[in-house]
C-alpha cells in the first residue's frame, strides 16, 4: 500500500510525478504529496489530505520547478489521514525529504531514542522517525547519506521502500527496498522510480526490479545498485511488455467496468497457448519441472487473501474433484502466524493478483524454508511472489486498476482449472472423456462471458431496485458457494452495503433470522448436482418474504418463478460455472455502487495492494 514515484532528469519533474501518482492511487488515496528539487535552492514540499487531485489544486501558484522530484500517495497506517501525516516528510534539519511505503515495526523504540536526544516530531508517522534516525546517524558519524542509510536500515525491522532527497546533493534520489515493490525505469539521461511500472510507461520500457535489501543511487545519467553490505551490483535491465492503453480507461466510466468487460479477452488470454482441444492437452510449462513432486504430493495448501482467497476456495473443490488430492485453503495472514505442519514435498499454491500482498509473501517464505514446493498463480509479472515461487503460472489478465478485483479473479480461475485438469490427468484420476469435455467447456467460456456482458443493461435496471437495501445475503452451494462469498465481498467493497456470503444450506443455522421483506437474498443457483437443494433453499427464503434474486441457468423457469429478479447465464458444466456465475454479481455490485454515487474505483479505506500485514 502507498504508492511512490520518483523522477530525475531533464524534464519538469512535477508533472511526471503527479501523473505517476494518479496511476498509483489504487494503492491508497488518504493523502498525496511531492518534494521537488532544482539544481540550486531548497527542497520544496507540498502535501495535502485527500486524493492527488486535491494536491494539484493546493499547489496552484506555488513554485513547482525542478528536474528532480519524489511523490507519494498514502494509505494511512501510523497516524490519521491529514496534511501533517502526509508524505514527504522532512528531517529535523530540513535538508532531507523522504517518502515511504511499508511499516517500520520498531519505530517506537527508535522514536524513544531520538526523543531522549531532543528530537521533536511534526507527524505521527513511523516514516518521520526513520528519516530523523538516518539524519542522526549521518550527523554522529559524519558520513554520507548513503552510508547513514545503510547503517540505519540494519537497525530497522519491518517493510519499506523509501526514496530520499538530499538538499546537498541535487539531482540524486536514494532508494532502498525491503518487502515492498520498487521499479526503476531507465531512460535517456533520466530515471524514473515507482511502486510499479505504470508511472514510467510512456517514457521507457527498460526497467530494473529492485530486490529486497538493495539500495539504489539514482541520478539522470547514473544508476548505481548496491546491497546493504556496500557491494555494487549489476542492474538487470528488463524489457517491459505492457502498453499504455492497458492502464487507461478506454472510454469506460470506471476502471472496474472496463475490467469487467475485458473478461472475455482476459480469460481467453489466460487459456491461450495452454490448452488444445483437438489434442486434448494442457501445457503449463511452469508445472512440468515439478511433475513428479505434484503427482506424489499428499496435499496442496492454497494461501491467499481477499478475492484471491475466494479463487482458492473454488480451486479446492476443483482439485479435489478432478485430481483427488487433499486441498486446504488458508488465509495467508492466519497461516503465517500459526505453526502449521508442513512436510517437505507439500505443495503450496500462492494466489495473488499483485504478487506483493505482504501476508501471502511471508506465508510462502516460511513454507519454502520448511521444504514445501511453492507454485505461484500471480498476475503481475516479476512481482515478489512470482519471484520467490519455485514455479507457477501467470494469469495474464493485464494491469488491474479498479481496487475491487474482477478480471484477476476469473483469470485465476481459468489458470486453476487448467492446473487441476493437468494434475488430474497426471495422477490418472481424470478420464480422457471428462478431460476433453472440460477443455471444450473452458474454450467456450470467453464467448459465454461475452453473452452475459451483453445483458449488462438489464442488470443495471435490476440494481436500481436494491440500491437502498441495508443488508444483503448471498447464498450458494458447492462450486457456487465461493461465488456467493465473492459476490458479497464485491458489494461490501464498493457500495458499503453490509453483505454476507453463506453456504445455502448453512443459512438455516443463523442468517435466516435476518430474513424479512426488506432483505435481498442473492442465490447463485445455476443448474448443477445440488440444484434441487438450492431451489428448496430459495423456497425457504421466499416463504419468509425475503426478496429473492438469483443467478440461474438460461431457461430455468422453475428457479425463475421463485424470484423477485433473476439473471440468466448460459448453461455450462458445474465445475466451470463459477467463472461465469460471478460476472453478473460483479456487475450488480458495480451498478449499485454507481447508483449510490460512490467512487467505485477507489472505495474508502481500501487499497489494491496490501503490502502491510
Ligand atoms: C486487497 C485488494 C483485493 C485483493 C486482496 C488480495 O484487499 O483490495 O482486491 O483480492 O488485496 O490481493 P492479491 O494482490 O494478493 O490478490
Amino acid at each position: 500500500m502507498c504508492g511512490i514515484v520518483g523522477y530525475t532528469g531533464p524534464r519538469h519533474a512535477y508533472p511526471v510525478v503527479v501523473k505517476g501518482l494518479k496511476r498509483l492511487e489504487y494503492r491508497g488515496y488518504d493523502s498525496a504529496g511531492v518534494a521537488i528539487q532544482d539544481l540550486v535552492g531548497p527542497i520544496r514540499v507540498y502535501k495535502k489530505k485527500g486524493k492527488v487531485a486535491q494536491l494539484e489544486e493546493s499547489v496552484i501558484g506555488e513554485d513547482i520547478q525542478g528536474g528532480t522530484a519524489i511523490g507519494h500517495t498514502r494509505w494511512a497506517t501510523h497516524g490519521e489521514p491529514s496534511d501533517r501525516n502526509a508524505h514527504p516528510h522532512r528531517s529535523a534539519s530540513g535538508k532531507l525529504a523522504m517518502i515511504h511505503n511499508g511499516i517500520i515495526e520498531n519505530y517506537h523504540q527508535l522514536k524513544q531514542e531520538l526523543t531522549t536526544k531532543g528530537y521533536q516530531f511534526q507527524s505521527d508517522t513511523d516514516t518521520e522517525v526513520l528519516l530523523n534516525f538516518i539524519e542522526e546517524i549521518q550527523r554522529n558519524n559524519n558520513c554520507t547519506l548513503e552510508e547513514a542509510l545503510r547503517v540505519a536500515l540494519k537497525r530497522v525491522t519491518g517493510a519499506y521502500v523509501i526514496l530520499l532527497l538530499n538538499e546537498e546533493d541535487p539531482g540524486t534520489i536514494i532508494a532502498a527496498r525491503k518487502g515492498s515493490p520498487l521499479v526503476i525505469g531507465v531512460g535517456q539521461h533520466e530515471h524514473f522510480l515507482g511502486s510499479d511500472a505504470s508511472p514510467m510507461l510512456e517514457y521507457t520500457k527498460q526497467v530494473v526490479y529492485v530486490n529486497d535489501y538493495e539500495l539504489a543511487i539514482v541520478r539522470p545519467d547514473e544508476l548505481i545498485l548496491k546491497n546493504l553490505g556496500n557491494e555494487t551490483l549489476t542492474p538487470y535491465i528488463q524489457q517491459l511488455d505492457l502498453e499504455l492503453a492497458a492502464i487507461e480507461k478506454g472510454g469506460f466510466d470506471h476502471f472496474m467496468l472496463k475490467e469487467i468487460f475485458e473478461q472475455p479477452k482476459t480469460i481467453y488470454d489466460s487459456l491461450r497457448g495452454r490448452m488444445d482441444t483437438t489434442e486434448s492437452t494442457v501445457t503449463l510449462s511452469g508445472l512440468e519441472t515439478y511433475k513428479q513432486e505434484l503427482i506424489a504430493a499428499n496435499r496442496i495448501v492454497i494461501v491467499a487473501c481477499g478475492t484471491s482467497w475466494h479463487a482458492g476456495l473454488v480451486a479446492e473443490y476443483v482439485f479435489e474433484e478432478l485430481a483427488r488430492v487433499n486441498v486446504e485453503v488458508e488465509y495467508a495472514s492466519e497461516f503465517r502466524y500459526r505453526n502449521p505442519v508442513i512436510h517437505p514435498g507439500d505443495v503450496i499454491i500462492a494466489i495473488s493478483q499483485s504478487g506483493e500482498t505482504a501476508d501471502t509473501l511471508v506465508a510462502i517464505e516460511r513454507a519454502k524454508e520448511q521444504g514445501a514446493i511453492i507454485l505461484g498463480v500471480v498476475n503481475v509479472v516479476g512481482s515478489s511472489i512470482a519471484r520467490i515461487s519455485h514455479a507457477g503460472c501467470y494469469t495474464h489478465a493485464g494491469p488491474e486498476i479498479g481496487v475491487a478485483s474482477t478480471k484477476a479473479f476469473t483469470a485465476q480461475l481459468a489458470v486453476l482449472y487448467l492446473m487441476a485438469i493437468q494434475l488430474g490427468s497426471w495422477r490418472g484420476c481424470l478420464s480422457d472423456d471428462r478431460k476433453q469435455l472440460l477443455l471444450e467447456e473452458l474454450a467456450t467460456v470467453p464467448e459465454k462471458a461475452q453473452s452475459i456482458l451483453s445483458k449488462s443493461e438489464s442488470i443495471q435496471d435490476l440494481s436500481l431496485r436494491y440500491e437502498s437495501a441495508r443488508d444483503f445475503l448471498y447464498l450458494g452451494r458447492g462450486y457456487n458457494f465461493p461465488v456467493a462469498l465473492e459476490g458479497a465481498l464485491k458489494l461490501k467493497e464498493i457500495s458499503y452495503i453490509h453483505a454476507e456470503g453463506y453456504p445455502a444450506a448453512e443459512m438455516k443455522h443463523g442468517p435466516i433470522a435476518l430474513v424479512d421483506d426488506q432483505l435481498p437474498v442473492v442465490f447463485v443457483a445455476t443448474r448443477d448436482a445440488y440444484h434441487e437443494k438450492v431451489v428448496s433453499n430459495m423456497q425457504e427464503i421466499k416463504a419468509r418474504k425475503g426478496r429473492v434474486i438469483a443467478v440461474i441457468t438460461e431457461g430455468d423457469e422453475w428457479a425463475a418463478s421463485l424470484t423477485e429478479s433473476f439473471i440468466e447465464i448460459p448453461a455450462c458444466d458445474e465445475v466451470i460455472a463459477p467463472i461465469l456465475s460471478v460476472i453478473p454479481l460483479q456487475l450488480l455490485a458495480y451498478y449499485i455502487g454507481v447508483a449510490k454515487g460512490l467512487d467505485v474505483d477507489k472505495p474508502r479505506n481500501l487499497a489494491k495492494s496490501v503490502t502491510v500485514e
